[in-house]
């Protein structure tokens, strides 16, 4: 049958396949998603059953002009973001010892990873960049702004931050010098002692009710200002201490709306960032460790059907610890220790030397491989874990240069043992940023795509908790009920996978059976 309609001049292919169609603004897609069930009979045995069901997707493919806003902005990754974009979009060149450097997103899954589109007539693998498998936003073309408790200008957040080049820095330092953080909140208690000295730029009272809506009218402000279809806003301030689940005070969307009006002491600065921007219908993502998405917020985000993420970039040591202990289980090979050991000198390790914040973040780097454990039951009998530590220490000298030292010990055949040891250093900011930008550009993209299924009458968007964004966080939110997936690769193939669907393709496989048979 002839393809229908035509692909978005932003598209790089188009899908000739009956069940795709292309309107002004819209791809359409009918894809049969495959599942296989399987029950256990009373004797033990297994019973599989293959489930098609058909999914219609509806995905706008008008780009629209987006803002990011941060919490947190003035902080390493927020200055780190701005100056980052600021040289690629002037495309400016810097000098280091080691010659010329030219601007980039390495880093980026979106931004510098490429999908397999499918073979060409050679059978040879036709590669496609990430995101051109769906028109998404540009990074270069986000708009930028955010709050700080701290007031100095991006400039000198930057010049602070110490993660950039100077050459760099130098050429982008004037662009930054315009950029000035809103006023935000401070509720001392959340954050470590030991950054009070930066909180000179805050909303005046302490009245929670009046901050939240202050925040709101900074959003839309923002959003006028700028022109803006969409605005997204991302946490990347410091690490809370985890909130206290009380009844009666956070456990539900009324509750915790009440307690903000009452001004309660366990209303965190995040939550009211979340509430605000549930309110305003736009989507937040929390960079940071700590419980964020109480109860009461995670409701309030369902009954808005807005979109929620989190939590903690997953960046340097969470991220190769869930690549590395899923190739070993998959490999057959038993990891029964993992000692991890970071020390790092920036703010967000000053802010980490404290313990309740340091717990916030032990909270999520311990739960990373619980999933590809629980998994294979040849290795590990029923709650039987490897022993799993993790230690972060302030070394203010290093900088943002963070170390990180992992130690996998490992059962291997016939009462062997196997060590191996992980030695990473690197800038901590630069492997954030990227993880940001995706964050916002998949956060962006889902915002425009809908599905349907049989019974329904109208398309729908997607869950309010995006787990899609698994793959760039550490401890990925889920709605209540559903497994988390912290395996690295598999969270990438659920990325792939799910945007293929929208363009009505079938999963990638990596089958090659035209290669294997005569
Ligand atoms: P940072 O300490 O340099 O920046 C945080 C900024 O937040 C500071 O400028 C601070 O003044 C500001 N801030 C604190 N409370 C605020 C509030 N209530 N409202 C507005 N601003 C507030 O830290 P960095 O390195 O930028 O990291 C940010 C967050 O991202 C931290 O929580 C960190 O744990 C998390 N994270 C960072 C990763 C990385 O850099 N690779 C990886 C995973 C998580």
């Amino acid at each position: 049958p002839a393809p229908v309609g035509v692909a978005p001049s932003s598209s790089l292919f188009k899908v000739h396949a009956p069940n795709v169609q292309y309107t002004d603004d819209h791809i359409l897609a009918e894809y049969t998603y495959t599942n296989t069930l399987v029950t256990k009979a009373e004797d033990g045995s297994l019973n599989v059953e293959p489930k098609n069901s058909v999914y219609h997707f509806k995905t706008d493919t008008r780009i629209p002009k987006l803002g990011l806003m941060m919490v947190g902005w003035g902080g390493n990754n927020g200055s780190t973001v701005t100056a980052s974009i600021l040289a690629n979009k002037n495309n400016i060149s810097w000098r280091s010892k080691r010659g010329v450097h030219h601007p980039n997103y390495f880093g980026s899954v979106t931004q510098a990873s490429t999908v397999k589109l499918g073979v060409d007539a050679e059978g040879n693998d036709v590669y496609i960049p990430f995101s051109k498998v769906l028109p998404m936003v540009e990074p270069n073309d986000l708009v930028l702004g955010g709050w700080d408790i701290s007031s100095k200008n991006l400039g000198e957040a930057m010049e602070r931050a110490q993660v950039l080049e100077y050459d760099l820095q130098r050429q982008v330092r004037s662009e930054m010098d315009k950029l000035t953080p809103l006023p935000s909140i401070y509720y001392p208690d959340f954050i470590a002692a030991n950054q009070s000295d930066r909180a000179d730029n805050l909303m005046a009272g302490n009245d929670k009710q009046a901050h939240l809506e202050q925040i709101r009218k900074d959003i839309r402000d923002f959003k006028a200002a700028n022109q803006l279809d969409k605005v997204i806003v991302i946490w990347t301030a410091n690490t809370e201490r985890y909130a206290e689940i009380i009844e009666g005070v956070n456990d539900t969307a009324d509750n915790i709306l009440a307690a903000v009006k009452a001004s309660h002491d366990e209303v965190s600065p995040s939550s009211v960032f979340a509430l605000a921007c549930i309110q305003e219908h736009v989507p937040f993502i929390n960079g940071s460790p700590q419980n964020t998405f109480v109860p009461g917020v995670m409701e309030l985000a369902e009954r808005e059907q807005t979109y929620i993420g989190g939590d903690d970039f997953k960046s340097g040591q969470t991220k190769f610890k869930s690549a590395i202990v899923d190739f070993l289980v998959n490999a057959g090979i038993k990891p029964v220790g993992i000692t991890s050991y970071n020390h790092l000198g920036n703010n967000d390790g000053k802010n980490l030397s404290s313990h309740k914040q340091f717990r916030s973040k032990e909270i999520s780097k311990s739960t990373v491989v619980d999933d590809m454990v629980a998994a294979n039951k040849i290795l590990y009998a029923e709650n039987e874990h490897p022993d799993h530590t993790v230690v972060i220490k302030y070394v203010p000298c290093v900088g943002d240069s963070k170390r990180a030292l992992d130690e996998y010990e490992c059962d291997i055949f016939m009462g062997g043992r196997q060590s191996i040891s992980i030695y990473n250093i690197c800038e901590d900011s630069l492997l954030a940023t990227p993880l940001i930008i995706d964050l916002i550009t998949v956060t962006e993209l889902m915002t425009r795509v809908e599905y349907k299924t049989g019974d329904m009458t109208k398309f729908s968007p997607f869950h309010s908790v995006l787990s899609i964004l698994s793959y760039m966080l550490k401890a990925p939110l889920v709605s209540p009920g559903t497994p988390v997936v912290n395996a690295l690769a598999k969270q990438r193939t659920a990325m792939e996978n799910i945007f293929r669907a929208c363009v009505g393709l079938a999963p990638t496989n990596d089958m090659m059976l035209e290669h294997k048979v005569w």
